[in-house]
């Protein structure tokens, strides 16, 4: 059953998906620059910002918070900031839309200035846990309202008389270590958080090149991470490089259809983010990385993926953090493998955007594949893909992609009942796929 209000896509199978594109800036990165901008004293030059709802959402909440923000003609945004401590109090609630990070990351930045903020965001937002942020950033000084609730909507009173913690993460997330990071901004004295497993370090590398007092020490296996308050951020230029976990589609698109060879330039490199080509490369991907370079701080290089015979691997647990947001992708690609593809240690997939583990092996068992999960562990058996299937979404625009990508390669037409969430992170999707030669259609029949 289709719902009233959503705008299904049908993904036909296609073939020969060819051509060379780049992909929308990287959405952890986006989120980053705006929030760094928005505090550092001076004006920062974005180009490349993605322009999708998450990073609109951000990019609101920073001008509620004082940061003046404008786009030029060129495509790119200038941000002129307060100041470290400066935020003011913003006149009504802040919605964050469908984004954890922008929620998480805004809060921590929030916890250590005294404002009140009422929180809020869509219906799925507001089911994902925030008590993981929640805990740090009472630890600094930091009230949430009501005390009793870990969902949204949540009103955040910021600490008067900040404290700086040690807190040693509780679970691998990078936005929980950003969001502490940033409270230690506004916090007198060393804020560190301790990881066990390498999360993206997109704050850490950008707080870096702001000119914040941020460093690290690796001791007994784990990362300790400290940065000193106080210290006032300097506005910089930042170039956003295409996001690798939006490439992951069209990449894994051209493997599993006949003919494809793709390039996609501009891709972000970042070790901490290379978890899936990685697995691809060892599945067999006809996968190659050329014109590697540094710029801005980060890893970029170009990418190309033919046609690919696939076979199915085990993916170990400590690879999680490095492809968290590509699972769903990766069960695709399992799906076109000879033999099954196990993957591990994906207790995290239960509170993304939507339950990731029970949506995509809903949208692989509709579409005559076979699956199995456990609590924190997915199971895959590739083979000829049938297709045919009506996927649920549960507002999750990567579930709305992973399977738009399925239908390319099935035999039969695979159709997401829900498009319009793709707009979250990627709303170029359609039309760079289109361009490639893959056939979509919408709910208008467009094609
Ligand atoms: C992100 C971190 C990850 C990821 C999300 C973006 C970030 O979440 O899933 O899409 O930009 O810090 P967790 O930190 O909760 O793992």
């Amino acid at each position: 059953m289709l719902e009233t209000g959503h705008k299904p896509i049908i993904a036909r199978p296609s073939g020969n998906l060819r051509g060379r594109i780049e992909v929308p800036g990287d959405k952890s990165i986006s989120h980053r620059a705006l929030m760094l901008s928005a505090i550092a004293l001076g004006e920062s030059c974005i180009s490349g910002l993605l322009a999708s709802e998450d990073v609109v959402n951000t990019r609101r909440a920073m001008a509620a918070l004082g940061a003046r923000i404008s786009a030029q003609a060129d495509g790119t945004c200038r941000v002129r900031g307060t100041g470290v401590g400066g935020l003011r109090q913003p006149d009504a609630e802040v919605d964050f839309g469908n984004s954890g990070t922008g929620v998480r990351l805004a809060a921590g930045l929030m916890a250590t200035t005294p404002i009140s903020v009422r929180l809020t965001g869509d219906a799925s937002l507001c089911k994902r846990p925030m008590d993981r942020i929640i805990n740090p950033l009472q630890q600094m000084g930091a009230r949430f309202e009501p005390a009793a609730s870990s969902r949204l909507p949540l009103t955040l009173h910021g600490a008067r008389h900040a404290v700086p913690i040690t807190y040693a993460l509780p679970v691998a997330s990078a936005q929980v270590k950003s969001a502490v990071l940033l409270a230690g901004l506004n916090t007198p004295g060393i804020t560190t958080v301790i990881e066990t497993h390498a999360t993206r370090d997109h704050t850490e590398r950008m707080l870096t090149a702001f000119g914040a007092d941020i460093s690290h020490t690796d001791r007994a296996g784990q990362r300790h991470i400290s940065v000193s308050g106080h210290v006032e951020l300097t506005a910089c230029d930042i170039a956003v490089p295409g996001d690798p976990s939006s490439a992951a589609f069209a990449i894994v698109a051209a493997l599993i259809t006949e003919g494809s060879d793709i390039t996609i330039d501009n891709v972000l490199l970042n070790p901490t983010r290379t978890g899936l080509f990685e697995t691809l490369i060892e599945m067999g991907a006809d996968l190659s990385i050329s014109d590697k370079r540094t710029a801005g701080g980060e890893d970029v290089g170009t990418v190309t993926a033919r046609a690919s015979r696939l076979r199915g691997v085990s993916v170990p647990a400590g690879r999680a953090p490095s492809m968290i947001d590509e699972y769903p992708v990766l069960a695709v690609a399992a799906a076109f493998a000879e033999g099954s593809t196990h993957m591990a240690g994906l207790a995290e997939l239960r509170v993304k955007e939507s339950d990731r583990l029970n949506a995509v092996l809903a949208g692989l068992r509709q579409n005559g594949i076979a699956a199995r999960a456990g609590d924190d562990w997915l199971e895959v058996d590739g083979g000829p893909v049938p297709g045919g299937g009506v996927v649920e979404t549960h507002l999750d625009h990567r579930i709305a992609m992973a399977f738009c990508v399925l239908g390319l390669g099935a035999r039969n037409a695979v159709t997401v009942d829900d498009g319009k969430i793709i707009a979250t992170s990627f709303p170029e999707f359609a039309g760079l796929m289109a361009g490639l030669g893959a056939e979509f259609i919408d709910a208008d029949g467009v094609s």
